[in-house]
């Protein structure tokens, strides 16, 4: 698939089909993820696949505490915080879904990166290696998209008990808890932004980009 084409057709997906993901298909997405930059050089990724159905339940539940939310009282009294009606239908539609999609997807895919603790980061720099694992998440999210592939990358909030769980070494986070699969309902395309309302020349001031 062409480039532009794999940008548009990358969609956040939360239901999937029963149809395994090919084995070559998720290592070629998996490749294209260590091939994104990395500050320091030094790509410390490390990817878990979750394949045992049994560990995965146990990873997610116990692990993760992910859960639905599907009482409607309770998903309006969370978006109720979001200003934005963008923002508050996201959160209609993800939430209810947030343990299912892990549970059935096809593949669900961890992604690590090695990191010193947080309470020690003083500068935005030293969160590069945060900013390098979601390199490397792009990548592997747009070549799932040129596969015909799709996911969502979950973000745990707090992912001590998973990395206990799986035995993640000291030292390494996991940045994202991906499913992947292929998707129960057509995703369509992302939604194009608007360039030139983001697009400022010579300082913040000036709105226009656009060469004459
Ligand atoms: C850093 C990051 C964290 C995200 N965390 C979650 C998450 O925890 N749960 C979820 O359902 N979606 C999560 N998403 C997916 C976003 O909701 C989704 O990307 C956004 O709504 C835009 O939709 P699109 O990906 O289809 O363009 C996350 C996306 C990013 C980039």
């Amino acid at each position: 698939m062409e480039f532009y084409e794999a940008v548009k057709k990358r969609r956040t997906v939360r239901e999937f089909q029963d149809r395994p993901v090919p084995e070559e298909a998720l290592r070629r997405a998996l490749a294209a993820g260590l091939r994104a930059p990395c500050n320091a050089h030094l790509k410390s990724w490390q990817f878990i696949l979750l394949r045992d159905l049994e560990k995965r339940d146990k990873a997610v539940f116990d692990g993760l505490k992910a859960r639905d939310m599907k009482d409607p009282g309770e998903i309006e009294r969370f978006v109720a915080r979001f200003e934005e009606p963008e923002l508050k239908k996201v959160y209609r539609r993800s939430l209810p879904r947030q343990l299912s999609m892990m549970l059935e997807a096809p593949e669900l895919l961890l992604v690590c990166y090695r990191m010193k603790p947080q309470d020690e980061c003083r500068t935005l720099f030293e969160l590069n290696p945060l900013a390098s694992a979601w390199m490397c998440i792009e990548n592997i999210m747009l070549a799932l998209a040129a596969e015909g592939l799709y996911g969502c990358t979950y973000t745990p909030y707090a992912a001590r008990g998973l990395k206990e769980f799986l035995g993640v070494p000291a030292g390494f986070e996991i940045a994202a808890v991906i499913p992947i699969g292929y998707p129960k309902e057509d995703p369509g395309e992302n939604e194009p932004e608007d360039l030139d309302a983001r697009l400022h020349l010579d300082g913040w001031e000036q709105k226009t980009g656009r060469k004459e």
